[in-house]
C-alpha cells in the first residue's frame, strides 16, 4: 500500500522526491501540480477553522533567524538528537533510532549514559563493526547572512513559533489588548535529521501550521468549551493509560488537566474529521515525562495510526507557559508582560502545531481504495473535470464552453482530451476528483451533458444548468 501511495503520488503528480534527477537529497520532497491544490485545501480549511472560526490573527516571517533567536528560546543548547557513528564504516546513525530498530527499546529522554550501555550491545548493521560514543547533534541548520565583518550567524527555523513570539508586542495592539488571542504562522520549517525516513512522514524541510494561543494564566479556560466536549476519544495518557472519553468527561476526570488543551484537542479533532480523516484511527496520546519538548509542561499530540508506518503524529498540542515570551525578554531587554483588570503579567501560551505534509500523507494512505484517492471533495484537487466525448464536430468547443461557465461559477476545473473516456475517468479517480462532466453530440442538441459521480460510478443525463446548480 506504501508503494501504491508513492508510485500514485508520481505518476499523478502529487507528490515525489526532490532533486531525482541529481539521485535526491533525502528528507526533501516535491509537492507536485496536483499535491499542491490538495495542500492548499488543507490549508484553506486551516485557516477556516483557526482565522475565520476561533478568529485567529495570521503573520508570516521569515524563514532565516539570527542566532540570538535560539540562543533565547534553548534550541542552541537543547535542540539536539544523540548520535552515533560506526568505527569501522563511520555509518551515522540516530542512536534512538538504533536501538529501538535493534533492541525494540523506546530510549527518547535516557540520559547519555544509559544510551551508551544500550549502544555497546549493539554492532553496526551495515559492517558489524562498533559503534562510537553517543553525541549531541543540534538539529538545526547553520548558515550566515552578509559578507566579511558585517557576517550574521543565522538559521533556518526549525518550527514557526519563535517569530510569532518575538512580534507579540506588536501583534497584542492589533488584538486590541485582550487576552486570550491567538496567531496562525503556516510556513516552512527546517530540521537536519539525522536519518530522514518514511518518505515524507520525517522531512528535512517540512510545512507546518502552527497557532500560538495567549492567555491569562489565572484564566484558562474556554467559553465554547462545550462546542467540543461531546467529542468521543480514544485517549493514551502519560502512564500509557488507554481511556475512551468524551471529551468532557476527560476534563472532568482530570485525564486532561486543562480545559484549554481539551479545547484545543477537540478543535484539532473536528479539522482532521473536517479532512476525511477517519475518528477510528485517530489517538490522543500525552507525552511522558521524560519525552516532553524543553519548552513544554505538558504535551498532547493526535496520532494517526496507520497501517503502514505505525503512529503518525499530526499535531502537538503543548503548554509553553510563559517560558518563550520571558527568555526572549530576558535576552532581547524588551518587555513583553501586559497590563489587564487582572494586574500585569506575561502571558502563557498554548501551542497547536500541525504538520502540514504529514496529515495528507494520512489522508492518501485512509481514502486509498481499488481507483486511487477517493478524497473528498473539500480536498480534492479539482471540483469537477470536463471531458469532451470527441475532439471533432464542435464536441469539444462546446465542452470548452462548459468548461468555462463552470470557472466562471467559482468551480476548479479540469479540461481534460487525452485519451479514452475511460482512461480519464480512471486518471480523475486516481487523484480523487468527485464529479466528470461528459459533454457529447446530445449536448449539441439539447444541452445535456453525463454527470459522474466518482463514489458509486453513477452517470445521471443533466441539462448543464441542473450541474452547474448540483455542483
Ligand atoms: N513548535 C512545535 C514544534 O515544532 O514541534
Amino acid at each position: 500500500m506504501y508503494d501504491k501511495i508513492f508510485e500514485l503520488g508520481k505518476k499523478r503528480g502529487i507528490v515525489y522526491p526532490s532533486f531525482e534527477v541529481y539521485g535526491g537529497l533525502s528528507g526533501f520532497i516535491d509537492w507536485g501540480p496536483i499535491g499542491v491544490r490538495i495542500k492548499r485545501n488543507v490549508e484553506k480549511l486551516l485557516r477556516k477553522t483557526y482565522v475565520h472560526e476561533l478568529e485567529c490573527l495570521e503573520v508570516e516571517c521569515p524563514n532565516l533567524h539570527p542566532e540570538e533567536v535560539f540562543e533565547a528560546s534553548g534550541h542552541i543548547k537543547s535542540f539536539a538528537d544523540y548520535m552515533t557513528e560506526c568505527t569501522m564504516c563511520g555509518e551515522p546513525y540516530r542512536a534512538d533510532h538504533l536501538i529501538g530498530d535493534e533492541r525494540g527499546i523506546e530510549v527518547e529522554g535516557k540520559s547519555k549514559t544509559e544510551i551508551n550501555n544500550y549502544l555497546s550491545e549493539i554492532k553496526c548493521p551495515k559492517c558489524s563493526g562498533d559503534l562510537g560514543e553517543a553525541y549531541s547533534y543540534n538539529l538545526m541548520f547553520e548558515t550566515s547572512v552578509g559578507p566579511g565583518k558585517s557576517k550574521k550567524t543565522t538559521y533556518l527555523r526549525p518550527e514557526t513559533a519563535q517569530s510569532t513570539y518575538i512580534g507579540f508586542n506588536r501583534l497584542w495592539q492589533v488584538a486590541r489588548r485582550t487576552l486570550p488571542f491567538g496567531v496562525l504562522q503556516v510556513g516552512r520549517s527546517y530540521r537536519n535529521e539525522i536519518s530522514p525516513r518514511q518518505g515524507m512522514i520525517r522531512l528535512r524541510e517540512f510545512n507546518q501550521a502552527e497557532i500560538q494561543f495567549f492567555y491569562d494564566p489565572n484564566n484558562m479556560f474556554v467559553e465554547g468549551f462545550e462546542e467540543v466536549s461531546d467529542i468521543k476519544v480514544e485517549i493514551l495518557d502519560k502512564n500509557e493509560q488507554t481511556h475512551k472519553l468524551s471529551l468532557g468527561e476527560a476534563y472532568r476526570e482530570k485525564v486532561i488537566g486543562n480545559q484549554v488543551l481539551a479545547y484545543h484537542l477537540g478543535v484539532a479533532y473536528r479539522f482532521f474529521q473536517s479532512i476525511g480523516l477517519p475518528g477510528e484511527r485517530l489517538v490522543l496520546r500525552q507525552h511522558r515525562e521524560d519525552e516532553r519538548s524543553f519548552y513544554s509542561s505538558d504535551t498532547w499530540d493526535i496520532e494517526y495510526i496507520s497501517g503502514e508506518l505505525g503512529k503518525i503524529e499530526m499535531v502537538g498540542i503543548a503548554l509553553r507557559s510563559d517560558y518563550d515570551l520571558t527568555q526572549h525578554a530576558k535576552y532581547s531587554g524588551k518587555n513583553f508582560s501586559v497590563t489587564t483588570e487582572n494586574g500585569k503579567f506575561t502571558p502563557h501560551v498554548v501551542e497547536v502545531a500541525y504538520g502540514v505534509d504529514r496529515p495528507i500523507y494520512c489522508l492518501l494512505e485512509s481514502c486509498l481504495d481499488d481507483r486511487g484517492f477517493a478524497l473528498k471533495r473539500e480536498v480534492s484537487p479539482y471540483d469537477v473535470c470536463v471531458f469532451p466525448l470527441v475532439k471533432k464536430d464542435g464536441v469539444d468547443v462546446k465542452a470548452r464552453e462548459i468548461y468555462g461557465k463552470l470557472k466562471k461559477e467559482g468551480l476548479s476545473v479540469f479540461y481534460d482530451k487525452a485519451g479514452s473516456i475511460g482512461k480519464r475517468y480512471a486518471r480523475s479517480d486516481e487523484i480523487g476528483i468527485s464529479y466528470c462532466v461528459t459533454v457529447d453530440y446530445d449536448t449539441l442538441e439539447d444541452d445535456t451533458v453525463t454527470l459522474r459521480v466518482r463514489s458509486d460510478k453513477s452517470q445521471v443525463r443533466k441539462k448543464t444548468s441542473e450541474v452547474i446548480g448540483i455542483l
